[in-house]
């Protein structure tokens, strides 16, 4: 664990910070963040599931309308579906528990046929949208929560590969949708990732307007977190030619470029 933001800051972004920075445990806790793939089969603390969840329902949510749910599954055998389903990930059958986050307009739908109203809204696409990002915020929080508490997280976009057979599988309604996993669990000691540079905030930060001209910024980062890769043992590769490689064909997409006919089906209009 390193001490202190500065040293944190150098870690995350291998560059110098510009400025004297503040400094306090959550920053701290915000820095130190890696997604864990190798976790202990040992069972969450008590309390802390429920913790994470009631940091999630903390967060900040459009219009007060907490149009997210999470499906909590700690089965054996649930987890190991799961675990096929998205692409054969392992550590989704290893983690004690797997968190399925829900973007879910059902509730709304249901207690407004309670009052017998249409609920014409939750046909657009905007309200999929403020959901997704209510699902997406919401999680992020339980993330900082279960880091907090010394267990690991990984985010798990691969259970979006089967959208239909999740939702069979864990029963949810029309207008609901898992859009991501989250394994939660005592990482394995013996088996840690570093923390992963990211760009820097000379490609992502825009002060006033945007400014495209990011291509030198983009060439330095892609040399320090080749550094990075090096060091880990892992292949040497530029992150802008990963990353555009990935965004050239919709193969890139692992089959998903047909989530709007999916969502259709899972009762989202978007109009
Ligand atoms: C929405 C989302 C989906 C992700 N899906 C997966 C996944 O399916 N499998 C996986 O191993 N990691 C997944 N990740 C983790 C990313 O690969 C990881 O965050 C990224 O490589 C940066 O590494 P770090 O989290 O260790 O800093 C996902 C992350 C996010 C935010």
């Amino acid at each position: 664990m390193v001490a202190d933001v500065k040293a944190l800051w150098q870690t995350r972004y291998r560059q110098e910070p510009p400025v004297a920075l503040p400094d306090n445990a959550v920053l701290r806790a915000l820095m130190s963040h890696h997604s864990v793939r190798n976790y202990l089969p040992d069972p969450l603390p008590e309390g802390a599931l429920e913790m994470g969840i009631a940091a999630a329902s903390s967060a900040a949510t459009s219009s007060n309308l907490q149009t997210w749910s999470v499906v909590a599954v700690e089965g054996a055998e649930t987890r190991a579906k799961l675990a096929e389903l998205s692409g054969g990930q392992k550590h989704i059958a290893v983690a004690p528990v797997f968190l399925v986050w829900v973007v879910d307009l059902s509730r709304l739908e249901r207690i407004a046929q309670a009052r017998g109203l249409t609920a014409e809204a939750l046909d657009y696409e905007e309200a999929f949208l403020m959901s997704t990002l209510d699902t997406g915020i919401a999680a992020q929080n339980a993330v900082v929560a279960y880091e907090s508490m010394g267990l690991g997280t990984v985010y798990i976009g691969g259970l979006r590969n089967h959208p239909e057979e999740v939702a069979a599988l864990l029963g949810l309604p029309p207008r609901s949708v898992a859009v991501v996993g989250m394994c939660v669990g005592l990482p394995d000691p013996a088996h840690q990732n570093g923390f992963k540079p990211r760009l820097g905030q000379d490609a992502v930060v825009h002060r006033e307007r945007y400014d495209a001209h990011d291509a030198d910024a983009v060439a330095a980062y892609d040399k320090r977190a080749n550094d990075y890769q090096q060091e880990q043992g892992l292949p040497s590769r530029l992150w802008s030619v990963t990353a555009s490689d990935r965004v050239e064909t919709k193969q890139g997409l692992g089959g998903r470029h047909v989530m709007r006919s999916v969502l259709n089906r899972l009762g989202f209009a978007l109009k």
